[in-house]
């Protein structure tokens, strides 16, 4: 098949060279011209597992080109997928600005029975109202729940294709398309385009719930003295609950939770509905972030020199985004509070900085290439990020390295090696006291 995919960030991307591993002939089209030159030349700004390689080998067979002209849609194809930004906007929800005027070009093009897929998050009965507005068009949602970090495997091998929409043509064509895709018919599921845009905002705000609760759980065992991991276990074992997101740690970030989260409570509000748990899911996440800050600030508190390590920025590993990463409010506050940090993660530090570009106290902040200089002279290091290479460290080197060795383990990467011998030094998240 020959399709034309509308936005080229983690999804677009993702979507397009998963068509083109399918043998299809894919045209990614983009507003941002600089980005569509890198990805011609087959390099992207995203850093994400097996990006790049596939990339490389899809431009050399002609399976992917790029542009920034919509009119090229034209002569390419009538299979259209939306994979535009929506961001949420402060006391504003969710904005369809971009995918509204991304629609303005497909009808530019006076082309007549394009099938078009939403793949971005957007709120309950935006494809309907598409549907009603453009009818000269086939409108489906079909939502998209990759992860970054796993974001090719998972647009490869999806668990399952949510396909939205009253068009009988749309789905035929996207059943056909997925076929190859997916492990048993059963997992492409139909439905109308409103349950479909709401099964995603379900997706999000389960899986944010489970790190919410097990995060206030944490609250819990540092209370009453019980360990995080043995209770994630216990429950991870039964059948019904399973062992995934049980992770306790700073709170969730990155592109999707929080946006998508903040989106729906908005847009619930505003139709005059309420949802209480997702705003209590919102508050546990941001208790847990503030209540890291206050460990770290109670502990300097007598100290004149303030010198912090921070392992890791990115919201999560294998990824360079930083969106919404707990480190931005971390960092934020300890500067405030006249901090000095010395910061390392193995592929963010280049948009860590960038993002501080205009802060005040900018010459607070000192980035390292190597994350064992990063912990010279420096009296505490605090782990945001669970990046593999974390791991290969032993505690006994980081205490050797630091000045007053103290630990902040945001990710409980070290849980495991607290012996009597270390346990004052080390703080973790719900994590027992060593006796
Ligand atoms: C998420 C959804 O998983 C995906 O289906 C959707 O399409 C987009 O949003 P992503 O944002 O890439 O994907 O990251 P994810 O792996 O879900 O992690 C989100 C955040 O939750 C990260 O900050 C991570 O550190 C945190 N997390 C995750 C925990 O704190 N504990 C856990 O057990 C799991």
């Amino acid at each position: 098949m020959k399709i034309s995919v509308l936005g080229a960030g983690h999804i677009g991307l993702s979507t397009s060279l998963s068509f083109a591993h399918f043998g299809h002939e894919v045209l990614v089209l983009d507003v941002d011209s600089e980005k569509i030159a890198l990805l011609s030349d087959a390099k992207t700004q995203i850093f994400e597992p097996g990006l790049e390689p596939l990339l490389k080998n899809s431009l050399l067979q002609n399976k992917i080109s790029f542009s920034t002209d919509y009119g090229k849609i034209a002569d390419f194809s009538d299979l259209i997928f939306i994979c535009i930004g929506t961001p949420t906007r402060p006391g504003k929800g969710c904005d369809l600005t971009a995918i509204d005027l991304a629609l303005d070009s497909l009808i530019a093009t006076k082309m007549k029975n394009l099938v078009v897929v939403i793949k971005s998050t957007v709120p309950p009965g935006t494809t309907a109202h598409y549907q009603q507005k453009f009818q000269n068009f086939h409108f489906v949602s079909s939502p998209e729940f990759l992860r970054e970090g796993q974001a090719l495997q998972d647009a490869i091998h999806p668990d399952r294709v949510v396909v939205g929409g009253s068009s009988k043509r749309a789905v035929h064509i996207l059943k056909e398309l997925y076929r190859p895709f997916l492990k048993s018919e059963s997992d492409f599921i139909e439905m109308d385009s409103t349950s479909a845009e709401l099964s995603k905002y379900a997706a999000n705000s389960f899986l944010a719930a489970r790190i919410s609760l097990i995060n206030e759980f944490s609250v819990l065992c540092e209370k009453f003295g019980a360990d995080i991991e043995s209770v994630a276990t216990a429950l991870g074992k039964d059948h019904r609950i399973g062992p995934h997101f049980l992770k306790a740690g700073i709170g969730y970030g990155g592109s999707c939770f929080p946006k998508d989260i903040e989106a729906l409570i908005y847009f619930s509000h505003a139709h005059e509905t309420e949802t209480p748990l997702l705003k209590a899911v919102q508050m546990v996440n941001e208790n847990q972030i503030q209540r890291f800050i206050q460990k770290i600030k109670n502990s300097f508190a007598f100290q004149e020199s303030k010198l912090l390590t921070l392992w890791g920025v990115a919201f999560k590993p294998e990824t360079n985004d930083i969106r919404e990463a707990p480190s931005l409010k971390i960092v934020e506050a300890l500067l405030l509070d006249g901090f000095s940090l010395q910061i390392y993660d193995p592929v963010s530090n280049r948009e860590f900085e960038s993002h501080f570009k205009m802060h005040p106290q900018l010459n607070q902040i000192s980035f390292f290439d190597d994350k064992m200089q990063a912990l010279k002279n420096s009296s505490a290091l605090a782990i945001l990020t669970e990046w593999n290479e974390f791991r290969l460290v032993s505690l006994e080197e980081i205490q050797v390295a630091l000045k007053n060795i103290i630990i902040f383990d945001g990710r409980n990467l070290f849980s495991k090696q607290v012996t009597s011998k270390n346990s004052r030094f080390y703080h973790g998240i719900g994590i027992r006291p060593f006796e």
